[in-house]
């Protein structure tokens, strides 16, 4: 079979990619418009393997998308390609509209023109807002209602409504999974771990947003790559499927874990301005794909969390050569004077 991976040069995508040059023989095509959270150095060893390809381009641009399905004739498309940042979201929406919504509708239709057997969304807790703090019986299940409060996860929701619409009125043979927070290999240091990390290791302040409460609820990168295979190959048409691993931290015991691992000292932390409409807690309940496609997570938060302290230790040319570039303006624009 010939999968095409949107998004691939990013985070998840490119776990993704490797998880399957590894667990299966199909032919991986990535398609990625290479934006700033996009990085080819990710795919270097991708590139040396046949069953491999990679293409730049972007999932917005129809002409180009059509020509692609019909010289490639996917058999399954996997939509990873999204802007993913909240924090951005919160400063210019725009893009996230263009690219989590028209880009996933643009998918869709080259999918069904070009007879694609399956297409996956790759969707977002976050389309479900958040739950209170004081109520840790609460969880999302897959008929949580949609309920988004930042321009990030709207953008997601709304693309899932479309994935819906397209399932139902056009038969497209559509599935949706809804992962909570990942970590692990690859993760862009503008996210809370990476930046810790990242951080940390040049002894910079650690900006904790509010009072550093929230909960997130945190899954090991590979884990959520090994639910997605299941579900492309072994889920049912038109179902949405939560995925989480029951772990959930606050993000003041994430950074506190980081410091432990690394030797550094609590005094990095800083409590800075919190984010606007900042989610409370997240919190995955997912008994369905357990109970429908054998799936559990492999990898709990203590092993997880030190294979990826390790990992950036190991690749710090990887992280360097982001937070090097235009990264540093970014940096200051999002936190000087917060
Ligand atoms: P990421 O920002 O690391 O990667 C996104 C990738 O998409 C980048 O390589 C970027 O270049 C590419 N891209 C962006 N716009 C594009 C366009 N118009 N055309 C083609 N490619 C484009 O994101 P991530 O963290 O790997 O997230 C991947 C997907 O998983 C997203 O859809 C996100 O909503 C979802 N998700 C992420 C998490 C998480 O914790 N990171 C959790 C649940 C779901
Ligand atoms: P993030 O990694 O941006 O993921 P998301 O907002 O999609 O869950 O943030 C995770 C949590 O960490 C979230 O509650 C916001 C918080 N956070 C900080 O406290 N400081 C930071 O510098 C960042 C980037 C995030």
């Amino acid at each position: 079979m010939k999968i095409l991976v949107t998004g691939g040069a990013g985070f998840i995508g490119s776990n993704f990619v490797y998880y399957e040059l590894a667990h299966s023989d199909d032919e991986i095509v990535c398609l990625d418009a290479l934006t700033y959270a996009g990085n080819l150095e990710t795919l270097e060893d991708a590139l040396k393997n046949e069953k491999f390809k990679f293409v730049k381009g972007d999932i917005t641009d129809r002409a180009f998308i059509n020509k692609l399905f019909e010289e490639e004739r996917f058999d399954i498309v996997v939509n990873f390609a999204a802007e993913s940042h909240v924090d951005r979201s919160i400063e210019n929406p725009e893009i996230f509209l263009k690219t989590n919504i028209i880009g996933t509708s643009v998918l869709m239709d080259a999918s069904l023109k070009y007879g694609v057997k399956r297409y996956h969304q790759v969707s977002t807790d976050e389309v479900y807002g958040d739950l209170p703090l004081d109520r840790p019986d609460l969880m999302f299940t897959e008929t949580t209602p949609i309920h988004t409060s930042s321009p990030y996860s709207a953008s997601k929701a709304s693309a899932d409504l479309l994935v819906g619409a397209y399932h139902r009125t056009f038969g497209l043979q559509a599935t949706i999974s809804r992962c909570s927070n990942n970590y692990g290999p690859y993760h862009f240091p503008e996210k809370l771990i990476p930046l810790m990390i990242s951080r940390a290791l040049n002894d910079e302040s650690l900006p904790v947003y509010g009072d550093g409460a929230n909960v997130r609820d945190w899954l090991y990168v590979e884990d959520h790559c090994a639910a997605i295979d299941l579900i492309i190959r072994k889920g049912k048409v038109g179902e949405v499927y939560n995925i989480g691993g029951h772990n959930e931290k606050s993000n003041l015991e994430v950074v506190k874990t980081v410091l432990r691992i690394l030797g550094k000292p609590e005094s990095l932390i800083t409590f800075v301005t919190d984010r606007k409409g900042h989610d409370r807690r997240y919190a995955i309940d997912p008994a369905k794909i357990h109970a429908e496609l054998g799936w559990l997570p492999q990898t709990d938060f203590d092993t997880g969390i030190k294979k990826t302290v390790e990992w950036y230790l190991n690749n710090k040319d990887w992280w360097e050569h982001i937070i090097n570039g235009e990264y540093q303006d970014y940096y200051k624009k999002m936190y000087e004077n917060r």
